[in-house]
């Protein structure tokens, strides 16, 4: 093994004359620009309408002029992929069709001679069905060692055919499945939060305990950077069962964000900081009260978890400002930077939602056929890149919002994957519709995805997608890739600043300062504005009209300092 170094080699400074950001600044996770690769939807490098480690690797070029500074992985682990990957088999195996263990170590390191660290994710709360250890508990049967990895649990009533709880999944529908016997009779049931492919891990067994932290050093010992935790507030439950209430005191509820999760984080950051370098942990965690999400990044829990207040309010003045206040206020205390994601692999693409009556996001609320604004979506997701990339701490981009891909809501029939579609009886039209694989070059599919033009990527693209390639939008300096690159470049002048300062403005205005002078101005009203005084117009998501800022658009520009 070929182990990357992350923090004592000599630091390159430029590969072939473009600057390298540093690898061995131990704080370069509070800054850092991180973007989230689905491998699946990539780059397919073998040809098999399948995105993979090789298509990743001979893009890293792309990732790089992007100008990121980490990238972080979807699961590419083994897996029957029944939640597209989310369902882990084995963590030390890469799935056949993304590669394997040696490709995804010449990957880290291939990275990160570029500048480019990575992270890796890991999904602590359940595991795969066919996940060896699940597989021994069905065979072990009752009462069985095996089983108490698991949360199996007979049945209520005489038969044992009611389910011990009626939890509702996150994915809809119930959360227990009942097993069947050797014998061929009903058996105990099991607790699965998301999908019966999916069984919860028992968090108070200590075998739990001590495979994710021995699976956390077999990627860090391969030079991963860090990791995102999956769900990250679900793993500890109530071992009584309750039912939900919904009125339970805050660390009390039977299976979300109970108070002993947090042990479980401090013994990995244990783990994190034994290795050299800063390798960080990065939360999943839904949780509308500020102060409970921000308990997750105490000094010596995570460092960061992702900011979804700022990704689901609507395109609002007020609402962002509110969001803004309220996040920084939280995260102060714990000296933790907060995050900025305007889109991930769950949710409608930022195009979309933006360029909807309600621009709000929520799961809830995702139906099919709902109209939409594309123009206007994507102006104001431009205006909402710039808006993002100008906040102080770690930025996220999730792959093709920096094309400006909009959400897919027409998949042919037979060709969704989404458990989420099909739990709710086709009433969600799922997350495949933000998967799809990414336009390259061409004109038609798969757009130069695959090699090849007869390959049919495992989702189909739209036939219209060619005005959205990369090779398209790097020639045009009005697309939405080159306001990324730009922003990304002078995003990096600010170089680890944390300051932040409100700037007076209308209230549907967000107009702040950061260090070395930089201002951002965003319109959110519905007339142009006037620039606040600066020296330097440093770049917008749209052109001034008559030195005015159009609305839904975002302005930097340096100001004297
Ligand atoms: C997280 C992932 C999502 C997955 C779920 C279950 O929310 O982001 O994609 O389906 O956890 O693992």
């Amino acid at each position: 093994m070929d182990v990357p170094v992350l923090e004592s080699e000599a630091e390159a400074t430029t590969v072939a004359g473009a600057p390298v950001p540093s690898t061995t600044d131990p704080l370069w996770w509070r800054s850092a620009v991180i973007y989230q690769l689905y491998i699946r939807s990539f780059a397919d490098g073998d040809g098999d309408g399948t995105g993979d480690i090789a298509g990743v690797r001979a893009h890293l070029g792309y990732l790089k002029e992007l100008g990121v500074d980490a990238l972080w992985f979807t699961p590419w682990y083994a897996s029957p992929l029944a939640d597209g990957g989310y369902d882990v088999s084995d963590y030390r195996q890469i799935h056949p069709a993304f590669g394997d263990i040696s490709e995804a170590e010449a990957l880290i390191r291939e990275a990160l001679a570029l500048g480019i660290r990575t992270i890796i994710d890991v999904v602590p709360n359940h595991i795969s069905h066919e996940h060896e250890w699940f597989k021994a508990a069905l065979a072990a049967g009752p009462g069985s060692p095996e089983r108490e990895r698991f949360w199996f649990h007979p049945g209520v009533g005489p038969n044992g055919d009611g389910m011990p709880t009626h939890w509702v999944s996150n994915f809809q529908g119930e959360t227990w499945t009942r097993t069947t016997n050797a014998d061929g009779t009903p058996g105990e049931w099991y607790l699965h939060l998301f999908t019966p492919e999916q069984p919860d891990l028992n968090w108070n067994h200590p075998d739990v305990r001590k495979e994710h932290e021995d699976v956390l050093r077999f990627w860090f010992d391969r030079g991963v950077a860090g990791v995102r935790i999956d769900s990250a507030a679900l793993l500890v439950k109530d071992p009584e069962l309750p039912e939900v209430t919904g009125d339970e005191p805050a660390g009390q509820h039977p299976n979300t964000d109970r108070d002993e999760v947090h042990d479980i984080y401090r013994s990995w950051r244990a783990v994190a900081d034994s290795y050299p370098g800063t390798r960080v942990l990065v939360g999943e965690v839904w949780m509308p009260d500020p102060v409970r999400f921000t308990n997750y990044l105490r000094p010596d829990e995570m460092h960061t978890a992702f900011n979804f207040d700022f990704m689901a309010r609507p395109w609002k003045g007020s609402e962002l400002r509110e969001s803004i206040d309220s996040m920084l206020a939280a995260h102060a205390p714990v000296g933790a930077p907060s995050t900025w994601v305007l889109s991930n692999h769950d949710v409608t693409r930022t195009v979309t939602r933006y360029g909807r009556e309600d621009s709000s996001f929520a799961f809830a609320t995702k139906r099919f056929g709902t109209p939409t604004d594309l123009e206007l979506g994507t102006r104001r997701a431009r205006a909402a890149a710039l808006l993002s990339a100008a906040l102080p701490g770690s930025l996220y981009v999730y792959q093709g919002d920096e094309l400006g891909l909009p959400e897919v809501e027409d998949l042919p029939e037979g060709t969704r994957q989404d458990p989420m579609h099909f739990r709710s009886n086709g009433v969600d039209p799922g997350r495949d519709g933000c998967r799809v694989p990414l336009p390259w070059a061409g004109d038609h599919p798969p757009f130069g995805f695959s090699a090849g033009t007869d390959v049919q990527p495992w989702l189909p693209q739209p036939e219209d997608w060619g005005r959205y390639t990369v090779d398209a939008e790097a020639a045009d300096p009005g697309s939405m890739l080159s306001l990324y690159r730009a922003a990304l470049t002078i995003r990096r002048t600010l170089d680890g600043d944390e300051s932040f300062r409100w700037l007076d403005s209308a209230p549907d205005v967000l107009c702040f300062a950061r260090g070395g002078g930089f201002v951002s101005v965003t319109n959110l009203s519905d007339r142009p504005i006037d620039l606040p005084e600066h020296e330097e117009f440093l770049l917008g998501s749209t052109e001034l009209v008559n030195g005015q800022l159009a609305p839904d658009s975002t302005a930097w520009l340096r100001a004297q300092h």
